[in-house]
């Protein structure tokens, strides 16, 4: 099953569109998500957390390098998400050739053309079945370029005909990975709070 009303209505609680890159020994990646959240109201430990499929190449380049970056986008940003978010970058030799960016002071890629671009650290993560959780603090935040921010109704809604079967087929195949592994098979315990 590709859908149901249930989870049509948990699909709008989503974040915007969010550009995820990583490196690690030479190799860059990037990929699109939407499932990055504010972790964090205090400017001065300012954190995000997003799930990440544990197939996918960037999975293996943050869990490495415990860093990556991420990017908000605007709504002229489809060509961007379907570069990055609809192949792997192990079929990929390159995903992020053509696409302006450099390289951050903590060593991750960064888009040049975003909203806004975060340098992260991950400070912890989660087995969460089919993809991994990381909590991360962002070490470096730079502000780009103005515009409406890019959220996955919109870009479902304006998906373009031609890109419609590769999405559909993505998201089964994806649907299917997540059957096997839907089990969380680290089930760590939190202490509770320690009074300081
Ligand atoms: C609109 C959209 C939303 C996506 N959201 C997520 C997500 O929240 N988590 C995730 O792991 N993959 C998500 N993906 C899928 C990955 O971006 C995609 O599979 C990508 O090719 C993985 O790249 P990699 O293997 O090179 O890291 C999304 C893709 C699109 C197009």
């Amino acid at each position: 099953m590709l859908t149901n009303d249930s989870y049509e209505l948990l699909r709008r609680l989503a974040s915007p569109l969010v550009a995820v890159t990583s490196a690690h020994e030479g190799r860059t990646n990037g990929m699109i998500l939407d499932s990055a959240i504010r972790a964090s109201i205090s400017p001065e430990h300012p954190r995000l957390s997003v799930y990440i499929h544990k197939w996918h190449l960037t999975h293996d380049l943050v869990w490495a390098s415990g860093r990556f970056g991420a990017h908000l986008l605007t709504v002229d940003q489809f060509e961007l998400v379907h570069q990055l978010g609809f192949r792997s970058g192990r079929k990929v030799r390159d995903k992020l050739a053509g696409l302006p960016h450099r390289i951050g002071g903590s060593g991750v890629p960064l888009l040049e053309s975003c909203h806004a671009a975060f340098e992260c650290r991950v400070v912890n993560t989660m087995d969460a079945g089919p993809s991994t959780l990381f909590l991360a603090e962002v070490e470096a935040t730079h502000a780009g370029t103005t515009g409406t921010l890019l959220t996955a109704d919109y870009f479902r809604a304006h998906l373009p005909e031609a890109w419609q079967e590769e999405f559909l087929k993505n998201y089964r195949e994806a649907q299917e990975r997540i059957r096997d592994l839907a089990a969380v098979r680290d089930v760590r315990r939190w202490g509770g709070p320690t009074t300081p």
